[in-house]
């Protein structure tokens, strides 16, 4: 057989092979022209609630939690500062970011504490100011986010959704987001390193949840973390005073919004049965910068933003 025949042969099964890739590649593409398996692929948008705040690691943490959201299919972050005014900084990288979002302040009223024993009262911030400790708990910004949401639902014809708390220092898995979305009401799942333990989650007896495996504060009417569960956002619009409370003791926030929403006994698990661990309450460690005259030779670098 001469040669170039042969390669003749190998060439057209190599366009077939290329060919027959490229149709089963492109299958989704396809399935976007098909009204019917368009509906079937419906995918409930996620409102994810940010509150932030001004510190060293803030676009370090914004950075690595923008690159999982980046992930994420229809999304929308609200984002919101603690701060009296949006910062350059936060407006900035959201600009950059590529995602859905909607950037929001509100400055926290912060309250006073002669000290910080109690490590679990200040879950968003803490701050020392002439000895006294003042806290801040994601009360105002969580809030304002709420009221920005139920305006924007009032907008939409189709309110369906879901509302989801997350701290800009957690480690979220792709997965939570997906079992997020299959919620009726109000879901929860387990959460990883919190409240000193390995992890906390409910429990779990024929798809039924029936008590709580928290150490910390188990008489919590929710005994779960923020990062633990997320709500459907059509039933916002059902319950317009819901929403957090600065009155209430530390721990209690998750208890304060859920009571709007659901029964202890009516919360969804998700998770396979709240099987699996999707989400870590990681909390990214204050970082020491050593001042810069007490270099030899102190390089200036207030002109780069970290
Ligand atoms: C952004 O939001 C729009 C409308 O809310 C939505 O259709 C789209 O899928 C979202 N994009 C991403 C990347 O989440
Ligand atoms: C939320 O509730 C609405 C109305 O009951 C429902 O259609 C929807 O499937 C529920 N779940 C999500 C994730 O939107
Ligand atoms: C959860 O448990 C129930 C009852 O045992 C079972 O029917 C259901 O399939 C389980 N769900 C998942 C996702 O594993």
């Amino acid at each position: 057989m001469p040669f170039g025949k042969v390669k003749k042969q190998y060439l057209a099964i190599a366009m077939l092979i290329f060919v027959l890739l490229f149709f089963f590649n492109s299958k989704p593409a396809f399935q976007c022209l098909s009204p019917e398996i368009q509906v079937s692929s419906y995918l409930p948008t996620i409102y994810a609630i940010t509150p932030t705040y001004t510190r060293l690691a803030q676009k370090a943490d914004l950075t690595r939690l923008s690159q999982t959201l980046m992930h994420v299919k229809n999304f929308h972050w609200i984002i919101v500062e603690d701060s009296e005014k949006k910062t350059d900084l936060v407006a900035n990288f959201l600009k950059e970011s590529g995602l859905n979002y909607t950037h929001l302040n509100v400055k926290t009223q912060a309250s006073k504490h002669s000290s910080v024993l109690d490590i679990n009262i200040c879950l968003f911030k803490t701050y020392k100011i002439n000895s006294t400790w003042y806290c801040a708990s994601g009360v105002e910004q969580r809030n304002l986010a709420l009221k920005w949401l139920r305006d924007h639902l009032k907008k939409l014809h189709d309110k369906r959704g879901v509302i989801y708390f997350m701290d800009d220092d957690n480690t979220y898995a792709l997965k939570v987001f997906d079992e997020m979305r299959k919620i009726n009401k109000v879901g929860t799942w387990p959460v990883g390193i919190v409240g000193g333990m390995r992890v906390e989650m409910p429990l779990v007896t024929d798809g039924k949840i029936t008590g709580f495996n928290a150490v910390w504060k188990p008489f919590r009417p929710f005994p779960i973390d923020m990062a633990g569960f997320a709500i459907n956002s059509t039933l916002l619009l059902e319950q317009p005073d819901a929403k957090f409370s600065r009155k209430v003791q530390s721990g209690y926030q998750e208890s304060e919004i859920l009571k709007y929403f659901t029964k202890k006994e009516d919360l969804e698990p998700l998770a396979d049965n709240c099987t699996k661990v999707y989400v870590w309450h990681t909390r990214t460690q204050k970082p020491s910068i050593i001042t810069p005259k007490k270099w030899q030779t102190p390089v200036f670098d207030s002109h780069i933003e970290v």
